[in-house]
């Protein structure tokens, strides 16, 4: 590795190389993809012209179902951490590339392994499951991984007597729990764009729009999810978009996805629900640490990669699996 880069990498995580102002940076990264036989795999909440790049966009099951079948040799995972330590996990022999080592997630870190390991003790008879924003090492841990799109699914799929630890995300398990009517050990972990949103000022702007629907991701606090019209994955969330026939709809999400909600309905209105701060986005801080520059010099030096100790692959990997196998059973 050169020296300088190694530097730079230690330091912010990522190349940051200056790239020649004239390159056309979208048709270079299109000839690198070919040469290193690369795929890029991007989740909504990346900035738009990450998402125009991409071979595939999707959410957080759908890029899991992606990693662990494609042909390609380096896989470029435009999202966060725990994204691309799934997709090693899954696809070991692979090359796993992460544009900004530092795009983690806080819903990640507000579940150290360590501690959960101690949680876990306490509850000696309980399956555990846990939702895919977590570290590969948190997974290891567990005895199936779930995501947004197939919690439900996935707790319904266990007997009714099962007892069941869910973490780290106390909003979707609390959700979780309603729509099954199952009670499950919540570890108490939460997501820092999904827990901003205002209440007052959604129904404000609800007032200003009274024909709109309000669709919210399940990561929102109850109070939230209680007035929406929809609740659901990213994938979801898009879909119900473009399946309904109402012209504004107020979203309770990273406002990334807005971008697939306006290409795929033109004519809609889509209004990224307010949050409890001055800032009048949702971007998640994490998720827009990636850029296309970085983009660019992560294909091109195939730097920084994210690897993973063989212990650790080796046990979180069969909880994916499950996840994938209960997910398939359900045609998800
Ligand atoms: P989904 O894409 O699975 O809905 O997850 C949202 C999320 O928070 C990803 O970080
Ligand atoms: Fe993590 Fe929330 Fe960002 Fe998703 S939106 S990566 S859960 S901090």
């Amino acid at each position: 590795m050169n020296t300088v880069f190694e530097k730079d990498l230690e330091s912010k995580g990522y190349i940051d190389e200056s790239i020649d102002p004239t390159l056309d940076i979208v048709a270079e990264i299109q000839r690198l993809k070919q040469e290193k036989n690369a795929v890029i795999l991007a989740h909504y909440y990346q900035d738009a012209e990450i998402q125009d790049i991409a071979d595939y966009i999707g959410d957080s099951l759908g890029l899991s179902q992606q990693a662990a079948k494609t042909d390609a040799e380096v896989i470029v995972f435009a999202g966060v951490h725990f994204m691309a330590e799934t997709a090693k996990v899954l696809s070991p022999s692979k090359k796993v590339l992460l544009p900004d080592l530092k795009a983690g997630c806080s819903l990640s870190d507000s579940c150290p392994a360590h501690l959960f390991a101690k949680f876990k003790e306490k509850h000696p008879d309980h399956i555990v499951i846990t939702y895919v924003n977590c570290t590969a090492e948190l997974k290891a841990l567990s005895d199936i991984v779930c995501t947004s799109s197939n919690a439900v699914q996935i707790v319904q799929s266990l007997p009714k007597d099962q007892k069941i630890i869910f973490g780290p995300d106390r909003n979707l398990g609390a959700y979780v729990m309603k729509k099954t009517g199952r009670d499950m050990v919540l570890w108490n972990g939460a997501c820092m764009v999904h827990e901003i949103f205002s209440l007052d000022k959604i129904s404000d702007l609800r007032a200003q729009f009274p024909d709109a629907k309000f669709i919210a991701h399940p990561e929102c606090e109850e109070p939230i999810l209680q007035q929406a019209d929809y609740v659901g994955a990213t994938s979801g969330l898009l879909k119900y978009t473009i399946e309904n026939e109402a012209s504004t709809f107020i979203v309770a999400t990273e406002s990334g996805i807005l971008h697939q909600m306006q290409k795929s309905s033109p004519t809609k209105t889509f209004i990224p629900a307010p949050p409890n701060n001055v800032c009048a986005c949702n971007d998640c801080p994490h998720m827009k640490l990636n850029t296309l520059e970085k983009l660019y010099n992560c294909l091109k030096y195939e730097l920084p990669e994210v690897d993973l100790p063989a212990d650790i692959i080796e046990k979180a990997r069969r909880p994916i699996e499950r996840m994938l196998e209960i997910s398939e059973k359900y045609g998800l």
